[in-house]
């Protein structure tokens, strides 16, 4: 019997941990503590929302008295840390955001922890969802180990390798039994379309441009979310304190070629004429300070806790697009209001 506060379980990636949580282990607590932004959406969570061992907490990281009352309430042994800032464009049109919850929430958060555990710390862990980010970019070859140095180009990546430090930090200065994790770049249901893959699969259904920003040839390694929170689980059980453990899809894409693989399988699935898709792609401007490359060495999560993706590339990005034709009123409900604003600033050329 465990009790684990999960932040950000309304989003993308920690929608996926809290329904693995939830249905894996029944005679856990589960809280959901989440602030629901425009990225936190509880219909990500409908199928597991009644289940008798899930709470949901509305609250913001920011807001260190929700945060104290939550920790009182359910006296959690542990806390899985997702919820943050996360689309690098934002990032770049607001940066202050960026800073308010990855690096001051998350040591809100770790405040919290420290002080709820009175430095008692058996049996308790603090495990920080990070992203391949924090290391920078790469040029043709090589890849981000766990002792690759941090260098971050982006106002995103800067506020995660700076949350990074401050749990490292907790960890060496108080012994906070931390670990983290940096991650590549996700993609599956429940994704929110502003990222690549969501935003052009969305595109795609209502023929509108593809903007593939610059050259298109960028890479980034893409894990299926799925698989993302399968190895959040192992490393939550049995990861070590203290340790960094890098997460991968030993899957590089140049985007171009990603999206044409993208437009090719959704023509087949929405019976459109072979090629019509990719009369969509439109370049444009390119994104200031734009990472060149991403690829990550699993080799230690592979090692040490038997991690590896479950499903091929072709195999997750079916199911992804499947998720999304079958799902849009989803989609309908996230693209209103808000949206509809920050697509027009992003966009505004096209
Ligand atoms: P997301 O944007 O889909 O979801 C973020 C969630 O955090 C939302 O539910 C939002 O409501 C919540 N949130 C935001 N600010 C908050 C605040 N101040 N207080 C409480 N809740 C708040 O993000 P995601 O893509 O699911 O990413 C989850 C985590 O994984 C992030 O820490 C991100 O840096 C990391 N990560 C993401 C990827 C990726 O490809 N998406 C890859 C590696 C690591
Ligand atoms: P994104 O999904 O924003 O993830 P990240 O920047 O965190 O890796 O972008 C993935 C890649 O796709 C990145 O190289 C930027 C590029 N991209 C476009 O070309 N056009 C777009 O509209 C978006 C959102 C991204």
């Amino acid at each position: 019997m465990r009790t684990i506060i999960i932040t950000g379980g309304a989003g993308f990636i920690g929608s996926h941990v809290v329904r693995r949580f939830v249905t894996r282990y029944p005679d856990y607590k589960i809280v959901n503590l989440d602030a629901l932004t425009y990225a936190g959406n509880l219909e990500n969570l409908r199928d597991i929302e009644s289940s008798p061992a899930y709470f949901f907490e509305k609250a913001d990281l920011l807001n260190t008295a929700d945060i104290d009352r939550i920790f009182s309430t359910y006296q959690p042994d542990g806390v899985i840390h997702l919820a943050a800032e996360s689309h690098v464009d934002r990032s770049i049109l607001s940066p202050l955001d960026f800073v308010y919850t990855n690096v001051i929430g998350t040591v809100n958060l770790l405040n919290a922890a420290k002080a709820h555990w009175k430095d008692n710390f058996a049996g308790k862990r603090f495990y920080h969802i990070s992203t391949d980010e924090v290391y920078g970019s790469l040029g043709e070859t090589g890849f981000f180990t766990e002792t690759t140095a941090y260098a971050p180009n982006s106002p995103y990546s800067a506020s995660k390798a700076s949350s990074d430090h401050f749990v490292r930090a907790y960890g060496e200065t108080y012994h906070l039994p931390v670990v983290i994790t940096n991650c590549s770049n996700n993609y599956g249901p429940n994704h929110f379309p502003e990222k690549l893959i969501p935003l052009f699969i969305n595109n795609i259904i209502h023929n509108k441009p593809l903007p593939v920003y610059g050259d298109g040839l960028y890479t980034r390694d893409w894990l299926f979310v799925k698989d993302h929170a399968a190895a959040i689980d192992l490393v939550f059980h049995r990861g070590k304190d203290y340790e960094t453990y890098n997460i991968g899809g030993f899957n590089e894409w140049k985007n171009i070629d990603l999206v044409k693989l993208l437009c090719k399988l959704m023509d087949e699935k929405l019976g459109r004429s072979s090629g019509s898709s990719e009369k969509l792609i439109t370049y444009i401007k390119d994104r200031p300070g734009h990472d060149r490359r991403y690829a990550i060495d699993a080799t230690k999560i592979n090692k040490e806790l038997g991690w590896k993706p479950s499903v091929t590339f072709e195999e997750g990005l079916s199911q992804t697009i499947n998720w999304y034709l079958e799902n849009t009123e989803w989609l309908t409900h996230v693209t209103s209001g808000e949206y509809q604003q920050y697509y027009k600033k992003q966009y505004d050329k096209i």
